[in-house]
C-alpha cells in the first residue's frame, strides 16, 4: 500500500496589532514576543498600573520603538482615533484591574473598568477592519473546581469576586459578539499564575504597595523590604498544607498571544478559548523552596491563617493549547523566579 502524505503549510502573516496595557506586566512581555515574531505592536496605555521607563526598556529589548499612545480604554474618542490612525488588523486586549481584594473593595470601579474597555473596543472592532481579537482572560472562571487539572470544558462557576466576574462577564460577551460577527475570529486566553519576568531582567512586574500576589512578596521579603512573608494557610489538604497553583512564565504566556494570532489566520470558527498554564501545581512552599535553590537566597517566612477566597488547588489541564496552538512552556519554575530575581535587584538598584 502506498502512503500519501499530505503537509498543510501553516500560513501566517506580520501583522499590525493594537496592545491595550501593553506598558503592563503581561502586555509588555507581550510586546517583546510580537516584535520578535516581526508584528508591529501598537501600545495604548496609561500608565496607572505600569511606569514610562518600560517603554524604553521595551526598544533596549527589542530595538524597536514601540508606537505609543497615553490613553484610558474608557475614552472611546480617543480609541477611535488610535484605530482611525493606526488602521491595525488585530487587537489584544489587556488593560484592566486584576487585584481580587481591591475588586471586593470597589466593586463599580472594577466593573466601569473592566466592563466598559471591552464594551468601548467591542463598538469600535467591526467598523474599523480587525480581524483578530484576542482576550485576556483568567483561570479565576473555573471558581474552586471540583475537578483538576481544569480543561476548557470544565464548569465556570459562581465568581468569587468582582474581579472574577468582570473576567466571566467579558467572556460571555465575547461569545455574543462573536455569534453575530463571524468575520472577527477570537481567542479567550485563560492564565493561570503568571511570575516571572523577561530573562534580561529589564522589564517585569510593577506591584503598587504591599504586593498581593505571592511572588512579589516571596522578592520583596528576599530584598529586605519586607520582613517575612506570610503563608496564607499550612493546614489545606495538599502534600504540604499549603494551596496548589499553576505558575506560568509571564514570557511563556506571551508567546501564547503571538501564536493565538497565528492560530487564528488559520481558522475557519471564529470563536476559541485556551487555558495558559504549564499543566502542573506547585504548592506555595514549593515555590519558596524554589526561589532559594534557584536563588541562593533564603526568605523568611511563617505559616499564618488562611486567606479569605483562595481556593485549595487548581492547575491547567493544558492538552488542547500544546495540540492546536502549537505552544510549548520553555522556562521552568525556577529559572521563572530567577528572573523575578534579577528583576527585583534592578529595581533595587
Ligand atoms: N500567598 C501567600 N502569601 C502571600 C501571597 C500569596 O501565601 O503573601 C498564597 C495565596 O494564598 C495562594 C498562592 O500564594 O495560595 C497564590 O496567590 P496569588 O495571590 O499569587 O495568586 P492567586 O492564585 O490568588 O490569584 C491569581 C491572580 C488572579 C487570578 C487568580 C486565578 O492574582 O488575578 O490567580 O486563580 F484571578
Amino acid at each position: 500500500m502506498i502512503k500519501i502524505r499530505i503537509r498543510f503549510e501553516v500560513q501566517t502573516e506580520r501583522m499590525k496589532i493594537l496592545v491595550t496595557g501593553g506598558a503592563g506586566f503581561i502586555g509588555s512581555h507581550t510586546v517583546v514576543e510580537l516584535f520578535n515574531n516581526g508584528d508591529v505592536p501598537i501600545i495604548i496605555d496609561d500608565f496607572r498600573n505600569s511606569d514610562p521607563f518600560i517603554l524604553e526598556r521595551l526598544k533596549e529589548i527589542t530595538g524597536n520603538t514601540p508606537v505609543f499612545y497615553n490613553l484610558d480604554c474608557l475614552d472611546l474618542k480617543g480609541l477611535e482615533d488610535v484605530f482611525e490612525k493606526e488602521k491595525p488588523e488585530g487587537v489584544v486586549h489587556f488593560a484592566a484591574y486584576k487585584a481580587v481584594g481591591e475588586s471586593v473593595e470597589k466593586p463599580v470601579m472594577y466593573y466601569e473598568n473592566n466592563i466598559g474597555t471591552l464594551i468601548n473596543l467591542l463598538k469600535l472592532v467591526p467598523q474599523h477592519n480587525i480581524n483578530y481579537f484576542v482576550f485576556s482572560s483568567s483561570c479565576t472562571v473555573y471558581g474552586d473546581p471540583e475537578v483538576i487539572p481544569v480543561t476548557e470544558q470544565s464548569p465556570i462557576q459562581e465568581a468569587s469576586s468582582p474581579y472574577g466576574y468582570t473576567k466571566q462577564v467579558c467572556e460571555k460577551m465575547l461569545q455574543d459578539f462573536c455569534k453575530v460577527n463571524q468575520n472577527i475570529k477570537t481567542v479567550l486566553l485563560r492564565y493561570f499564575n503568571p511570575i516571572g519576568s523577561h530573562p534580561s531582567g529589564l522589564i517585569g512586574e510593577l506591584p503598587n504597595g504591599v504586593p498581593n500576589n505571592l511572588v512579589p512578596y516571596v522578592t520583596q521579603t528576599a530584598a529586605g523590604q519586607r520582613d517575612q512573608l506570610t503563608i496564607n494557610g499550612g493546614d489545606y489538604n495538599t502534600s504540604d498544607g499549603t494551596c496548589i497553583r499553576d505558575y506560568i512564565h509571564v514570557s511563556d504566556l506571551a508567546d501564547a498571544h503571538v501564536k493565538a494570532f497565528a492560530f487564528l489566520q488559520n481558522q475557519i470558527s471564529n470563536f476559541h478559548v485556551f487555558n495558559v498554564g504549564t499543566g502542573s501545581g506547585s504548592t506555595v512552599l514549593e515555590v519558596v523552596k524554589a526561589f532559594e535553590k534557584a536563588t541562593k537566597v533564603t526568605v523568611k517566612y511563617f505559616i499564618g491563617p488562611r486567606r479569605e477566597g483562595d481556593v485549595v488547588s487548581i492547575f491547567a489541564d493544558n492538552s488542547k493549547i500544546l495540540t492546536e496552538l502549537d505552544w510549548r512552556p520553555k522556562f521552568s519554575l525556577e529559572e521563572a523566579l530567577l528572573h523575578s530575581w534579577r528583576w527585583q535587584q534592578s529595581l533595587s538598584d
